[in-house]
C-alpha cells in the first residue's frame, strides 16, 4: 500500500517520477505528490540557491500532474508517492511528501508507524511544528532533529526510534546530491542505470528505465548519488550487494491496446497458465525440485498447513482439494489474518504453505513469522521475485504469471491454482494416492487448459451481453459445490470489490440454511454447475432458488442440456475432469464481473479503498 519513487541522475526528474507513480498507482491512489531538488543561481558567480519543491494532490496522479504542469519544478533529484490513507484523510495536506520545520528535508514513507502519537508529542514539546494528520510527518522533523552534517547517519538513528513498519525515503537541500532510504518490512529496491539511479516500491515504477535492480532487505539503509548505490546493515556497515537481471519488460506493465490492465491480464491466462506449467510439466513428466522436499519427506508428510488471503486463499481451497483427494495427505486452510491470533499447532511432518501474489501482504507475512518461531519449514508462492515473503521463506515456488498491475487479482489466481494441482500431483504421485491412468489423465487434461481457457476468451461478448442484461440487479449469490465452491467465492469477490454490488459467494447446498431468504425477483443467482459428481445436486439447489424467482445464470458443461429449462441466462464451458473445473469456471466470472462494472462505469483497474499490497494489517 502507498507507491514509492525516487531518481538522482543526469535527467530531469519530474517526468520520471510521475510516470513511476503511475505504475504503481495500484498500490494507492487517493492523493500523490512529488518533490524536487530545485537548484537556481540568483546571481552570476554567486552559488546556487537550493530548495525543494512540493507539488501534491488530493485525488488520483493525474490530479496532481495537472498541478505539475502548472509550476515550473525542473531538477534532477526527486520523490515522489502516491498515498493510501492509514492515518488522516485522503487531502492534499495529508499527502505525501511530509516536510520538516525548515522546509530542507522532504520524506516520502509507505507503512506505519505505530509509535507516532508518542513521537509527536515529544518533537511538539522540542518545539516542531506539525501540519498533517498523518503519522509520516514525524519522520521529517525526527530527521530534522537528528542531521548533524551527514542524511545517511540521521536515517539510521531514525530506524531507531521508530516502531512499525515502513520503505522511508528522504533527501535534504542540506546534502543535494544525494537521496536515502530505509527499510522495515514494506517493500524498497533500488534501480541501477547509466543515467542515474532510482528507489521504488516495485519494479514496474522504473522498468522503462532499467531492469537492473537491487533488493533492500529489512532494518537496511540505502544512499542513491547520480553514480552510486550503496547499501548499509542495521549497525551502519556498506554491504556489498550486486544487482540481478529483471527479467520483466515494460510491455508486460502496459495495456497494449486494452481498455484496461484487468482486461489484459484476464485474456493474459492462457499465456499466464502455460508459464507456471512450463519446465515442470514437460512431456507428461513434473519435475519439482523447488519444493526442496526429497520422496521420503513427501512420504512422511502428515499434514498440509495453507494460509493465504482474499484470492489466494481461494486458491488454497482448491489446493487443500485436490492435495487430499491426490496425495492423501490432510489439508488445513486459513485465513493468515487468523492464523496467528489461534495458537495454532505446528507438529512434525507439517509443511507449511503461504500463498500471496505479491509477496508483500503483511497478515501473510506475520503469519509466516508466526509459522516459523513454533519451528514449522515454510513454502512459499508468489509471483514476485525477491518480495518479503520470498525472502522470508524456507523454499519458494514462483507463479511466473507476470507483473499484474490491475489490483484485482486475475492472471495470479489461475497461476496459484495451477500451482496447487501440480503439488497436488506431484505428492500423489510420490505417495501412490494416485494411479498411473489417473495421474496421466490430469496431466493431458493440464495441458488442454490454455486453450480451453482461450476458448472462453474467444467468447466474451457473450458474457458482455448477459452483463449488460443483468448489471442493475442489487444481490447477486455465486453458488457451487466442491471445485465449483472457490470459484463461486471469488466470482462473488470480484463483482464486490470492482462494481460495489453486494455479492455472497456460498455452498450451494447451504442455501436452504439461511441465505434463501436473500432470493426473490431482484437477485441474481449465478450457479457454477459444471457436470461433475455433484450436478444434481446443485441442479436441485438452482430449482430451489428459481422457484423463489431469482434471475438465474448458469455456467455450464459445454452440450449439458438439463440444466437449461431452470436458467435464465447460460455460459458453456469446454469440458474437462472435475477438478480443472475449479480453474476454468473463475474465467467466465472474471469476464462476468469485468462487464458489469464496466456498465456501471466503475475504475475496474482502481477500485475504491483497495490497494494491490496490503502492507499494513
Ligand atoms: C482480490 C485481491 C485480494 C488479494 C489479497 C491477498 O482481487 O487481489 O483479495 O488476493 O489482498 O493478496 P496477496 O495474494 O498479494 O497476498
Amino acid at each position: 500500500m502507498c507507491g514509492i519513487v525516487a531518481y538522482i541522475g543526469n535527467r530531469n526528474c519530474k517526468d520520471i517520477l510521475i510516470g513511476g507513480l503511475k505504475r504503481l498507482e495500484y498500490r494507492g491512489y487517493d492523493s500523490a505528490g512529488i518533490a524536487i531538488m530545485v537548484s537556481k543561481c540568483l546571481k552570476k558567480g554567486s552559488s546556487p540557491d537550493i530548495s525543494i519543491e512540493v507539488v501534491k494532490e488530493a485525488g488520483k496522479i493525474k490530479e496532481m500532474e495537472g498541478q505539475a504542469k502548472e509550476v515550473k519544478v525542473d531538477g534532477k533529484c526527486g520523490i515522489g508517492h502516491t498515498r493510501w490513507a492509514t492515518h488522516g484523510e485522503p487531502t492534499k495536506i495529508n499527502a505525501h511528501p511530509h516536510r520538516d520545520c525548515s522546509g530542507k528535508i522532504a520524506v516520502i514513507h509507505n507503512g506505519i508507524i505505530e509509535n507516532f502519537e508518542e513521537l509527536k508529542s515529544e518533537l511538539k514539546a522540542s518545539g516542531h511544528r506539525f501540519i498533517s494528520d498523518t503519522d509520516t510527518e514525524v519522520l521529517p522533523h525526527l530527521l530534522e532533529k537528528y542531521y548533524d552534517g551527514d542524511l545517511l547517519l540521521a536515517m539510521q538513528r531514525l530506524m531507531g526510534k521508530i516502531k512499525g513498519s515502513g520503505a522511508i525515503v528522504a533527501m535534504s537541500t542540506d546534502s543535494p546530491g544525494e537521496i536515502v532510504g530505509a527499510r522495515i518490512t514494506s517493500p524498497l529496491i533500488a534501480g541501477v542505470s547509466r543515467d542515474g539511479n532510482f528507489l521504488a516500491s516495485d519494479m514496474p515504477a522504473v522498468l522503462e528505465h532499467t531492469r537492473n535492480f537491487i533488493v533492500i532487505n529489512d532494518f537496511e539503509t540505502v544512499r542513491l548519488t547520480a553514480n552510486k548505490v550503496e547499501i548499509f546493515d542495521k549497525e551502519g556497515k556498506l554491504i556489498n550487494r550486486e544487482p540481478f537481471k529483471a527479467n520483466w519488460s515494460i510491455k508486460n506493465a502496459e495495456k497494449s491496446g486494452y481498455e484496461d490492465f484487468m482486461l489484459k491480464e484476464i485474456f493474459e491466462q492462457p499465456y499466464g497458465v502455460k508459464e507456471s506449467m512450463r519446465g515442470r510439466l514437460t512431456n507428461g513428466q513434473l519435475h519439482f525440485d523447488e519444493l526442496g522436499l526429497d520422496s521420503e519427506q513427501i512420504k512422511d508428510l502428515k499434514k498440509v498447513q495453507i494460509i493465504a488471503c482474499g484470492t489466494s486463499y481461494h486458491a488454497a481451497l482448491i489446493g487443500k482439494q485436490v492435495i487430499e483427494k491426490w496425495a492423501k495427505i490432510p489439508v488445513e486452510v486459513d485465513f493468515s489474518s487468523e492464523y496467528r491470533y489461534r495458537d495454532p499447532l505446528v507438529g512434525e511432518g507439517y509443511l507449511f504453505v503461504a500463498i500471496t501474489q505479491s509477496g508483500e501482504t503483511i497478515d501473510t507475512l506475520a503469519a509466516i513469522r508466526e509459522a516459523r518461531s513454533r519451528g514449522a519449514k515454510v513454502m512459499a508462492i508468489t509471483n514476485v521475485v525477491g518480495s518479503t515473503v520470498a525472502r522470508e521463506s524456507d523454499s519458494v515456488i514462483y507463479t511466473h504469471a507476470g507483473p499484474e498491475i490491475g489490483v484485482c487479482a486475475t492472471k495470479t489466481f489461475t497461476s496459484q491454482i495451477i500451482i496447487m494441482y501440480l503439488m497436488g500431483l506431484y505428492f500423489g504421485k510420490i505417495r501412490g494416492g494416485l494411479g498411473i491412468e489417473d495421474y496421466g489423465k490430469i496431466i493431458d487434461e493440464l495441458h488442454m487448459i490454455p486453450n480451453k481457457i482461450q476458448n472462453i476468451l474467444n467468447r466474451a461478448d457473450e458474457l458482455k451481453e448477459i452483463a449488460r442484461h443483468t448489471f442493475k440487479h442489487k444481490c447477486f449469490l455465486f453458488l457451487g459445490r466442491i471445485f465449483g465452491l472457490p470459484a463461486a467465492l471469488e466470482g462473488a469477490l470480484k463483482l464486490k470489490e470492482i462494481s460495489y454490488i453486494h455479492a455472497e459467494g456460498y455452498p450451494a447446498g447451504e442455501m436452504k440454511h439461511g441465505p434463501i431468504a436473500l432470493t426473490d425477483t431482484r437477485t441474481v443467482v449465478v450457479g457454477i454447475m459444471p457436470e461433475d459428481s455433484v450436478y444434481d445436486k446443485i441442479l436441485s439447489n438452482i430449482q430451489e432458488v428459481k422457484a423463489r424467482k431469482a434471475t438465474i445464470f448458469s455456467i455450464i458443461s459445454e452440450g449439458d442440456g438439463s440444466s437449461k429449462k431452470y436458467a435464465d441466462y447460460l455460459f458453456e464451458m469446454p469440458r474437462t475432469i472435475e477438478e480443472l473445473y475449479g480453474i476454468l469456471s473463475i474465467i467466465p466470472l472474471q469476464l462476468y464481473s469485468y462487464y458489469i462494472a464496466k456498465n456501471l462505469g466503475k475504475d475496474v483497474d482502481q477500485p475504491r479503498n483497495l490497494a494491490k499490497s496490503v502492507t499494513v494489517e
